[in-house]
């Protein structure tokens, strides 16, 4: 796929088909997602893939309420957690802050990431949705995942049932503040 017909043409996917995505297929995009640009090379953005339904249905439960979110997880044939290992990107190797935005870099660093994924699985005809809306303490829990990370977002993944709607975008007008 042409790169801006795959930015172009890339949909948050929210019904999936039963079909399991091939462990290739996820390997194949997250060997390209690995590229994405990072404070001073820290990668310090981690994939964890979850195939196992039980612990799928568990998470899926842990969206505080939110059960759109829960439908769209148990509906997806598989679940990337995004992680974020802590203190290194925007730090210093003393573990000072290096500006004064503290952590802000490091889920940015982890959506650049998600989002080479997200592009990735679409070249390879898999859909996907950033969700935003979970408990991170109890899936921190579930996953046995310590204080070193924490969750970024959470990206249930699949093959699409149908085409989804592109939601109305800015106006380059609106989008670009040129001075
Ligand atoms: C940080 C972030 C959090 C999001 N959280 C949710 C969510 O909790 N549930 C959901 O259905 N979609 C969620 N989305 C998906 C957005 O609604 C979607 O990206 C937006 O409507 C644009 O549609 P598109 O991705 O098809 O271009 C989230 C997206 C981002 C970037």
């Amino acid at each position: 796929m042409e790169l801006l017909e795959g930015i172009r043409t890339r949909r948050s996917i929210r019904k999936f088909k039963d079909t399991p995505v091939p462990r290739d297929v996820v390997l194949k995009a997250v060997d390209s997602a690995k590229y994405y640009p990072s404070w001073k090379n820290t990668e310090t953005a981690r994939f964890m893939l979850i195939e196992n339904k039980d612990l799928k249905r568990k998470i899926a439960d842990c969206v505080l309420g939110f059960t759109h979110n829960t439908e769209i997880i148990n509906n997806a044939p598989s679940l990337i957690v995004v992680l974020t290992i802590k203190g290194r990107s925007g730090y210093e190797r003393d573990g000072r802050p290096t500006t004064s935005k503290g952590s802000h870099f490091e889920s940015f660093d982890a959506g650049l990431a998600t989002q080479n994924l997200m592009l990735s699985l679409h070249n390879e005809g898999v859909g996907s949705v950033v969700l935003g809306i979970y408990d991170e303490e109890k899936i921190k829990a579930l996953l046995d995942l310590d204080d070193t990370y924490s969750i970024s977002c959470l990206l249930p993944i699949g093959y699409k049932v149908e085409d989804a709607i592109c939601p109305a975008r800015h106006t380059n007008e609106e989008f670009l503040i040129i001075k």
